[in-house]
């Protein structure tokens, strides 16, 4: 299918709606990445055990909820490379989550360029005032695409009155970032 006009577009990408009809390879490929131990362990999920079928059926389950936007992210050629979110969904904010299922592309720009394309549709399309996301301290591939779109890391409270507290350890210790409408200031 060619990508439609409307469809949010940044530098190298174009982001194709999980709304719109998928085809099966991109289906294929969308059910790989969820099931990806690599990807899972940097997304901090557990790689998917459920069949095609269920994921298809669970995924549109999900396009229709109002709190949930999601996008397969396509490259110049209209191939599928992963998918970009927006969950969490309000009047005013959202947090974003991406993955680039397709590893031989990390490093090349596509994630950053996703990244723009889903803050320009949140900022200047839906008129969100704020977007966050939560990454792994050690995730330094994606925090440095987050903030080459833009995104900064934000200061936590420092945790206090705590005497005992249970700890993964630093390979499991997310940090969070965002940006703002006015940061963005691109619309
Ligand atoms: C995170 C992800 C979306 C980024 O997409 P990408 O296309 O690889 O990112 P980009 O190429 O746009 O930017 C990556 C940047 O990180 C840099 N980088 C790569 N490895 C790095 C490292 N170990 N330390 C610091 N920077 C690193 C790259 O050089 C590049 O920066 P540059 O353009 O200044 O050279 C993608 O790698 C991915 O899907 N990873 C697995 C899932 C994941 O981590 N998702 C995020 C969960 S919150």
């Amino acid at each position: 299918m060619t990508a439609s006009s409307t469809w949010p577009r940044y530098g190298k990408v174009t982001l194709k709606p999980f709304t719109e009809p998928l085809s099966e390879t991109e289906w294929r490929r969308f059910y790989e990445c969820f099931r990806d131990p690599e990807i899972a362990e940097w997304n901090g999920s557990r790689p998917l055990r459920m069949p095609l079928w269920l994921f298809k059926r669970v995924v549109m389950g999900e396009v229709g909820r109002g709190d949930r936007l999601g996008f397969g992210i396509l490259d110049e050629r209209g191939e599928w490379l992963g998918t970009v979110e927006l969950y969490e969904l309000t009047p005013s904010e959202a947090t974003l989550g991406i993955l680039i299922g397709a590893k031989d592309r990390w490093g090349q720009g596509y994630g950053t360029d996703a990244v723009k394309a889903v803050l320009e549709y949140a900022f200047c399309k839906l008129g969100l005032k704020k977007v966050k996301l939560r990454t792994y301290r050690h995730n330094l591939r994606a925090q440095r695409a987050f903030e080459k779109a833009g995104f900064r890391h934000v200061e936590k409270p420092p945790q206090t009155g705590l005497r005992f507290s249970l700890s993964l350890g630093p390979r499991h210790e997310f940090v969070p970032m965002e940006i703002t409408r006015e940061e963005w200031a691109c619309c």
